[in-house]
């Protein structure tokens, strides 16, 4: 089996680093993988000109399942659009069809008080966004800049969703509450917006196929409001990719650390892309300062549901369980008082876990 490895761009080096690091001693363990790097992003401009070399697609075409870094620097923001290193992420994800994104948000005990927010708010939390991620405005045409009748500049994207592109979402959410506690909150801003009227209704229309599950429906502002107030009611979250992007980033925080969370992105056939849902983090980029568990916690998903292998994902779940309650902490995590480690620590100590 076949993982192409697309560090990318600031702490993604280090971070997917630490991933094969991981994945490799689960190899020389018995596992028979094969890891292939290539660059993308910013990393993938420097060497070739573009954000998605056609030699990186070529390799991702070719392998079973992608483990992908971080992509963005300052130092790309003034390229045009289609070269700037976002693009080799979004066309990744539209080339191989992942539209569901799965991002869960877990609570580790060991971390609860690592959140900004009260512990008895949060301890115990398990939440999965599902996130659309190869529609709506993010991808909606038409899409520009143009000056107006008036003669005034005017910025414009176009929200839309197709009746298909919702419907397997919404089976997605269903079918992965069935696992859990069988309860889907569709996230919408059906009071104001066509398109997600659209998506309420269709979500509701399938929903007529899984009667064991519990379907309600909420506005995004109101979601975002309840995910701090009482994040708890929550089991599986279904929405859109925009809303999906910032309730994903707020949920992280109820964790303690963006840090910590891992993400899956899947086709039909479950190919998937998996990547930890922070960003390249420039700042810290290069100064074994990166928590590399969500990178680590990305692999474990990808040999879950892309590689079929489950033992080999559990492992590595419960060596990050261990190494935490052992006590080990990225600044990102840190406790008062307790000693922090650095990134190749973290993946020395996860490794010894194993
Ligand atoms: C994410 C990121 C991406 C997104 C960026 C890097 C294009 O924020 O995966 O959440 O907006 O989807
Ligand atoms: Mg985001």
């Amino acid at each position: 089996m076949k993982i192409a490895v697309l560090p990318g761009d600031g702490i993604g080096p280090e971070i997917t680093g630490q991933a094969v690091r991981v994945l490799e001693a689960l190899a020389s363990d018995g596992l028979r993988i094969e890891l292939e790097r290539a660059p993308v992003g910013g990393a993938g401009y420097d060497s070739a000109g573009d954000p998605l070399p056609e030699a990186t697609l070529k390799l991702a075409e070719q392998a079973d399942a992608i483990l992908f870094g971080s992509v963005g620097g300052p130092q790309y923001d003034t390229l045009p659009r289609a070269q700037r290193p976002e693009q080799g992420l979004l066309r990744l994800r539209k080339h191989f069809d992942l539209f569901a994104n799965l991002r869960p948000a877990v609570v580790y005990p060991e971390l609860a008080h690592a959140s900004t927010l009260k512990p008895e708010v949060v301890a115990g939390l398990d939440l999965l966004i599902l996130r659309e991620l190869t529609s709506d405005i993010y991808f909606g045409q038409p899409r520009g800049v143009r000056t107006n009748e008036a003669g005034e500049r005017e910025g414009f994207d176009t929200m839309r969703y197709t009746e298909s592109e919702i419907r397997r979402i919404a089976h997605a959410a269903f079918q992965a509450a069935r696992k859990r506690s069988k309860r889907v909150c569709s996230v919408d801003k059906a009071n104001v917006l066509e398109t997600t009227q659209f998506w309420r209704d269709v979500v509701t229309e399938v929903h007529q196929e899984y009667p064991e599950i519990e379907l309600s429906h909420m506005y995004v502002d109101n979601a975002a409001m309840q995910l701090i107030r009482n994040p708890r009611q929550f089991d599986v979250m279904v929405t859109g990719n925009m809303f999906g992007d910032i309730l994903s980033d707020e949920a992280s925080m109820l964790t303690g650390s963006i840090g910590m969370l891992p993400s899956a992105s899947l086709n039909a056939r479950n190919f998937g892309l998996y990547e930890p849902i922070h960003g390249s983090a420039p700042d810290i980029a290069g100064k074994d300062l990166a928590n590399p568990l969500a990178t680590i916690l990305s692999a474990a998903m990808l040999l879950r549901f892309s590689l079929d292998q489950e033992a080999a994902a559990q492992r590595i779940e419960a060596a990050v369980r261990k190494v935490l309650a052992q006590g080990l902490r990225t600044a990102d995590i840190a406790e008062p008082g307790k000693r922090t480690v650095g990134t190749r620590e973290m993946g020395d100590a996860v490794i010894a876990a194993l």
